[in-house]
């Protein structure tokens, strides 16, 4: 029988792009099986969203539930009970963020938002980093800023501009974090004084952990300093929290670490319903009441289905204490991946917070080696581990395995990870 690999060829885009061919049919808590019948311990839980496990049954029960009852309406012809209660209960969670718009995705997510900040101050200008991964739509593509992603779709959004991401390995700079200055924060500083005035900028938009481009932790003084910046001029700090949020970090969204830290406007999508598609933006009240009737809207946008599956999941994380348990995890796989690191200079850089974790592969000379990832991406998949990569150079191994893992099955994921490293260390001295 042919796969599905080779059957997509004919009639799939070869647009999309991929970490693994393995076919799934099932999933079941932190484990997949595929279709051959072997089973998988997924670390990789469908990119940082099925942080409940795969089919949690709670989670399975309020999506049938609602879709005996209602699966759609369009919030523009008739309120339904889940959208708004979803509101409420995300308003609970995060009182100065009060109030919400839902989409179908992330990248709808960061449209709302781009469009909430140039309508609310009626100014241009955004302003977003070097490495961001925002998202696949024009808009969304705009404030991206790898190339690869942007190649052959310029123009994309006027008024768009990019600042160095405060990552630490690999410093734009060439700094060192302990005796650095903070050279980052100054280009920003310098873009407000010689390319786009403070106030023709709408918003400054980061991901507090920086995704795609291979879980940098942006450090908790530049997001201070980027707060009193906004302050000052009036901008809009937006965080996108669509990969960090939903308790993947060890608290429910990732700018909960920096001490005195509140953003205006937050993203989220990917974990928030468990893997339905579901995108949110929750802005303080002053911003979204600045947003007129008929501004944006969406036929699908918080589905009642996506809306009961996003209140499960929240009653899930809630009841089970997994922004504990991701705590607490982490901290077990982030010191195994440490002492990884100490016997393996396959390993240049391990970062991250919580379960969203990464381990950089690198050549003996310190450059990205990208070949190396794939070599033990596909060695831990033969050996039952599905874990894939990511950074900017292709070259950084994720670490982001569903919030409901137990310590054992950390313990069992971290021993075949281990195990191919070591081997990958022993093939190349
Ligand atoms: C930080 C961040 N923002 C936005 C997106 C886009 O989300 P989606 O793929 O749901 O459009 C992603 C997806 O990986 C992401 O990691």
């Amino acid at each position: 029988m042919r796969s599905l690999h080779e059957r997509s060829r004919a009639v799939v885009t070869p647009a999309l792009p991929r970490w693994s061919d393995t076919e799934v049919v099932s999933g079941r808590g932190v484990y997949l099986t595929l279709a051959d019948g072997r089973e998988l311990l997924d670390f990789s839980a469908g990119i940082a969203t099925a942080n409940t496990g795969h089919c949690h049954p709670k989670v399975v029960e309020a999506a049938h539930r609602q879709i005996d009852q209602l699966i759609h309406a369009c919030i523009h012809v008739s309120w339904y009970p889940t959208y708004v209660q979803l509101a409420e209960k995300l308003a609970e969670l995060v009182p100065p963020l009060g109030m919400a718009f839902f989409g179908n995705s992330g990248a709808e997510a960061i449209e709302a938002a781009l469009k909430l900040a140039r309508y609310s101050t009626q100014r241009p200008g955004i302003i977003a980093f070097q490495g961001a991964f925002h998202g696949r739509t024009l808009g969304a593509a705009s404030v991206t800023a790898k190339s690869a992603l942007r190649r052959r779709y310029e123009p994309l959004l006027p008024a768009v501009y990019h600042v160095p991401y405060p990552w630490c390995f690999r410093c734009s700079y060439g700094q060192r974090r302990e005796s650095c200055h903070l050279e980052c924060f100054q280009a920003l500083e310098r873009l407000l004084e010689t390319v786009v005035s403070p106030d023709e900028t709408a918003a400054i938009l980061i991901e507090p952990i920086l995704g795609e481009a291979g879980y940098h932790v942006a450090p908790d003084d530049f997001l201070t300093r980027l707060r009193a910046l906004c302050d000052r001029y009036g901008i809009l700090l937006m965080v996108d929290e669509i990969q960090s949020g939903m308790g993947r970090t060890g608290r429910m969204f990732a700018w909960q670490h920096v001490p005195g830290f509140t953003p205006d406007v937050m993203t989220l999508a990917k974990g928030l319903a468990s893997g339905f598609p579901l995108g949110a933006v929750l802005a303080r009240p002053e911003v979204m009441a600045r947003w007129e009737p008929g501004a944006h809207g969406s036929t699908f946008g918080g589905n009642p289905v996506s809306c009961a599956a996003a209140l499960a999941t929240l009653e899930v994380l809630e009841q089970e204490k997994l922004v504990r348990q991701a705590a607490l995890v982490g901290e077990y796989l982030h010191h195994e991946l440490d002492t990884l690191m100490a016997e393996a200079p396959i390993i240049g850089d391990v970062r991250g917070r919580g379960l969203m974790l990464a381990a950089e592969f690198v050549q003996p000379d310190g450059r990205p080696d990208p070949g190396m990832l794939k070599a033990v991406t596909g060695r831990c998949i033969d050996r039952g581990l599905l874990v894939i990569g990511g950074g900017l150079y292709a070259n950084v191994l994720r670490v982001i395995p569903p919030l409901i893992v137990s310590m054992e099955q950390a313990r069992a994921g971290m021993t075949i990870l281990s195990d191919v490293v070591r081997g990958l260390q022993a093939e190349v001295a």
